[in-house]
């Protein structure tokens, strides 16, 4: 069961009933985003290099995936995106959520739900904006230096510590093309720790409103 919920800069969120966590910042799901995701990955990337592939872990509201569609679109980028998730919400609750009326841009509403129409394929969804949406678990990811970029967007270790294990992150480092990028909005030591031990450059950077710092790994 999903409820959505209001986050402090007016964003919509999901709260789990499964997990019992929300999907976002209570401070704020698109302040979270814009700083996790947009300026610490895709920004920090596009700086370098205009044609990206990302890979979200947990799919989600789509939120960042949307965002990031919004930031192809008006820096030109060419986005190849594929999104995990084995818990999709439905069309119902997609429809509810606020996001295209907080980021100003109503006439996007098509669009944002084709991120949760969309079949287990890839969809063009713009010229700049080619999404896959990957109905599956995390643990099952196969892939060998795809990404220049992970967005990290696991619940919390405290909700799921399995998914923040050294096992996973050597997946994931095997999944990033050299340089390639994850970001997450997890600071905590032992998780910094561990993506050491798999190889990665480590960072903390500030994080978003509520949190001091969020983390930075590259290949
Ligand atoms: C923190 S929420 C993601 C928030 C999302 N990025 C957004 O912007 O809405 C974590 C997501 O991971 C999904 N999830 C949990 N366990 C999973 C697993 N083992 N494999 C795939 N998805 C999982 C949940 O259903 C949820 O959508």
């Amino acid at each position: 069961m999903a409820t959505i919920i209001q986050t402090k800069d007016g964003s919509n969120s999901i709260q789990s009933t499964q997990f019992e966590a929300t999907y976002h910042s209570i401070h704020g799901a698109i302040q979270e985003a814009q700083t996790v995701f947009i300026d610490a990955a895709l920004t920090h990337k596009a700086s370098a290099q205009k044609e990206l592939t990302i890979l979200e872990i947990g799919l989600g509201t789509g939120l960042n995936a949307f965002m990031t569609y919004l930031e192809a679109k008006k820096s030109d980028l060419q986005i190849h995106y594929t999104g995990i998730e084995a818990y999709p919400i439905s069309l119902e609750v997609a429809q509810a959520l606020n996001y295209v009326e907080l980021l100003d841009v109503a006439e996007e509403q098509t669009q944002f739900l084709k991120l949760h129409e969309s079949p287990d394929e890839w969809v063009k969804l713009s010229p700049n904006f080619h999404f896959y949406k990957q109905i599956g678990r995390f643990e099952a990811l196969e892939a060998q230096e795809q990404f220049d970029i992970i967005y990290y967007d696991a619940f919390a270790p405290s909700v799921q510590p399995e998914l923040w294990e050294i096992e996973l992150l050597e997946k994931m480092y095997q999944a990033l093309k050299p340089n390639g990028v994850l970001t997450t909005y997890c600071a905590k030591g032992v998780f910094k720790r561990n993506l050491k031990q798999v190889g990665f450059t480590v960072e903390g950077i500030p994080g978003p409103i509520g949190k001091r710092e969020m983390t930075r790994a590259t290949k």
